[in-house]
């Protein structure tokens, strides 16, 4: 069992803290969080004994080996330089960093120390995601010719809607790339095995003004605000993005990300085309795969363990029917993460994503924002 430690304990801090539990490799020993009180409310219905409010205390404790930093993301940069020259592997939430130059940095300074990172691209983690990589490893729908989709969500849609995402000295440059079309590039690149060469971006800001509570976001969570509880501010960062794609193999491409999309509460969507059939999956019905034929019937894959290939496999934990979901990935991620650590030979392929995967993301957003800027295609570099 290793000893790990989470900082930052919002809304996917306590989706980590009850994956870890549930792989068995890893204990929850301590929790960082801003405020003492708060978090030490929530340790204790969650029953973990060590509560900080600043990082410093478990970088400091030997007993912890391995931290997950799950804070917004303008502090992961500092936060993980400082766990990994502490000696800590580090499981770090997307985005890695708010630059390439620091994400850069990352990657080296991990190689440096011989420690374990590993980036939260949670999605990768659905069962039929590994079954469609592995359809076109073997050739199942033949050249691929084009990979299209969507990352769609609607929490954004009414003015009076509010997080640190929408502040770009938090969230970064790009915020409906960033935060969701990263995720949707990480996965088509993972499952195709292609690289985006170039880009073409038509971004848009539909709400430049917002309505911010005037008391922090945590503090009125749930009530009903009147007009004089909010002030107006500016909106520096995109709602929407629609991006062309050109891929290393001559594919084209072209996704869309839109957090003013109502009735889409969080939902990833992809297609890839090939000579020989389509594959198609939604992530709000994450258990099936489709794949298209030109001269039979559809298919439907079902995640069945008995159903899908051998890499699949390794990933589910329960029988056909009993449907895994968002909590399932985070928990077959930090599981190949802890085994990797405990087997102990880091000179093994690692079959999760790593600090090398933030930097190569934190590229193609920078790419994106160039491309709008410049109204042109950008190619992405390396
Ligand atoms: N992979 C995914 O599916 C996924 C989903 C959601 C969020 N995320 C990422 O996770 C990160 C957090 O997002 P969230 O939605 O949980 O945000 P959140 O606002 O719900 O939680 C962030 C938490 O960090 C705490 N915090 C702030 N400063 C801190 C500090 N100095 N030390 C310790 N704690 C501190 C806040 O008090 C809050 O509890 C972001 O980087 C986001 O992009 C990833």
């Amino acid at each position: 069992m290793l000893n790990i430690a989470v900082v930052g304990v919002g809304f996917i801090g306590e989706e980590h803290v009850e994956a870890i539990r549930r792989t068995n490799l890893g204990r929850v020993e301590a929790l960082v969080g801003r405020d003492l009180e708060k978090t030490k409310s929530k340790a204790s219905i969650l029953g973990i004994e060590k509560v900080y409010d600043d990082i410093r205390y478990v970088l400091e404790d030997e007993q912890i080996q391995v931290i997950h930093i799950c804070t917004p993301n303008m502090l992961h940069y500092s936060m993980v330089k400082r766990a990994l020259e502490a000696g800590k592997h580090v499981v770090c939430e997307k985005p890695l960093t708010l630059t390439s130059e620091e994400a850069k940095e990352l990657v080296h300074l991990a190689e440096e120390k011989h420690l374990v990172n590993a980036i939260h691209f949670n999605i990768r983690y659905y069962p039929l995601i590994r079954h469609a990589k592995e359809m076109i490893e073997r050739g199942d729908i033949g050249k691929l010719y084009s990979i299209t989709g969507a990352y769609l969500q609607d929490w954004l849609v009414k003015d009076t809607d509010y997080s640190w995402r929408l502040e770009s000295e938090k969230s970064g440059e790009t915020r409906a790339v960033g935060d969701i079309g990263t995720h949707w590039m990480d996965l088509v690149e993972y499952i195709t095995g292609l690289k985006i060469t170039d880009v073409n971006a038509d971004i848009g800001t539909f709400l430049t003004k917002r309505k911010k509570p005037k008391m922090g976001v945590e503090t009125w969570s749930g009530k009903i605000l009147k007009n004089d509880d909010y002030e107006i501010v500016d909106i520096d960062t995109e709602d929407y993005a629609s991006v062309l794609l050109h891929f290393d193999g001559g594919q084209k491409g072209v996704f869309t990300v839109n957090q003013m999309a109502c009735g889409h509460k969080n939902q990833v969507t992809f297609e890839i085309n090939g000579s020989a059939g389509s594959i198609l999956w939604n992530s709000e019905k994450p258990n099936e795969l489709v794949v298209g034929r030109r001269d039979t019937g559809n298919e439907i894959i079902i995640r069945d363990p008995s159903l899908v290939y051998p890499g699949a496999r390794s990933i589910i934990t329960l029988p056909g029917g009993h449907n895994e979901g968002f909590a399932d990935t985070s928990k077959q991620l930090f599981r190949e993460v802890y085994q990797y650590i405990l087997d102990g030979d880091y000179s093994k392929e690692k079959t999760f994503p790593v600090f090398a995967d933030g930097y190569r993301e934190s590229l193609l957003c920078e790419a994106i924002m160039k491309s709008q800027k410049k109204g042109q295609w950008e190619e992405i570099q390396s």
